[in-house]
């Protein structure tokens, strides 16, 4: 490791985060007993431009009314080029109770569009005497908020999780898709007249990775649009988990129960990690720097691997 010591991300589970628009009042209550761990909700693109006033004043009663539990509760605000965010904030922070945990921003381009979020939270704060501080967490859905994703990463001490919204990403890059998420037709290589699909979000997935565990935030992949596909959302979510996301996106209570059950470390992969760390500690005892377990190497790196895993099972188990 470098001198740089790379930061512990916030110690919560985030396997799956619910959406839904706060205009539609039969949403929040099912959501609240949803088995999500974060829940968002919406001001932004599942609410129209005349519905955003009610959307407000709906999702500050839902903060206050319902029961949470230990949810995550998060609420997205519009996006920095309309002119409907700025009442989101101050609407949201002024009225909404403690119980509100995160805002969410989209469409972020640049660090100073999550200063200038900050510091619009940070003065009503004050002003109102607000014991719990705000957390922020961000969408990457452009061409300018992939290409800035590091100085965004490190912009705020607020910032607990980034995701990768598909939909506005392929649409700001120039992609020829329609699709929110998943495979693309399109997107293949061809040997011997025979199709292999590749991954085009592979690169924007692992950009986004790499900062967030730079600066010790939480990497979630967003939405995966078509929820009567539940094989292509788990298809998804196993390439997201095993690239080092925590989690992704649900827009339907159908997608909740498989993204929970991906980003659980299956017993199985627990149960090696913990041999692993074992035999690691037989290795050390003996002077040995490596050992052999099941044939293969493993060595002071795969302490780390298997730590990764189980402290993953302990968390979710912990806020179980
Ligand atoms: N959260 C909680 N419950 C939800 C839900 C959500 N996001 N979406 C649907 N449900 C409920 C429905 O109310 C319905 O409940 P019921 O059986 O008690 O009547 C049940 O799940 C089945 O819903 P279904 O009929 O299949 O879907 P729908 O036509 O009611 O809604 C959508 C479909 C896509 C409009 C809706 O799921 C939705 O609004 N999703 C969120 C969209 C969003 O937030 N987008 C922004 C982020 S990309
Ligand atoms: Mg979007």
């Amino acid at each position: 490791m470098s001198f740089r010591i790379q930061p512990t991300p916030p110690s919560r589970p985030n396997r799956c985060q619910l959406f839904g628009p706060a205009s539609n009042t039969k949403l929040p209550p099912k959501m609240a007993t949803s088995a999500a761990d974060v829940i968002n909700l919406d001001l932004e693109d599942s609410v129209s431009p005349d519905d955003k006033p009610q959307a407000r004043k709906l999702a500050i009663e839902a903060i206050g009314d319902i029961d949470w539990g230990n949810k995550t509760l998060s609420v997205r605000i519009n996006g920095l080029d309309t002119p409907y965010w700025y009442r989101d904030v101050v609407d949201i922070v002024e009225q909404a109770g403690e119980r509100i945990d995160m805002i969410m921003i989209p469409k972020v381009g640049c660090a100073e569009d999550i200063y200038a979020v900050d510091a619009l939270i940070s003065s009503i704060e004050m002003a109102k005497g607000r014991k719990k501080k705000i957390a922020l967490e961000v969408i990457i859905e452009s061409a300018a908020g992939i290409a800035h994703v590091e100085e965004i990463a490190a912009a705020s001490p607020r910032l607990q999780a980034m995701s990768l919204g598909a939909a506005d990403y392929a649409a700001s890059m120039g992609m020829q898709t329609t699709g929110i998420g998943g495979t693309q037709e399109d997107y293949y290589m061809l040997r011997e007249g025979q199709k292999y699909w590749s991954d085009p979000w592979h690169w924007a997935q692992t950009a986004i990775v790499a900062a967030c565990r730079t600066h010790g935030l939480l990497p979630v992949d967003g939405p995966f649009g078509d929820f009567s596909d539940p094989e292509g959302y788990r298809a998804q979510a196993l390439r997201s988990a095993t690239l080092g996301m925590v989690g992704k996106w649900a827009i339907h209570p159908n997608q909740i129960a498989v993204a929970n059950e991906v980003f659980t470390p299956p017993e199985h992969k627990v149960t090696e990690a913990k041999e692993i760390l074992a035999a690691m500690e037989e290795a050390t005892r003996s002077g040995a720097g490596a050992v052999v377990y099941k044939g293969r190497l493993v060595d002071i790196a795969s302490i780390k691997q298997a730590e990764v895993i189980v402290k993953q099972a302990e968390l979710i188990a912990a806020n179980a």
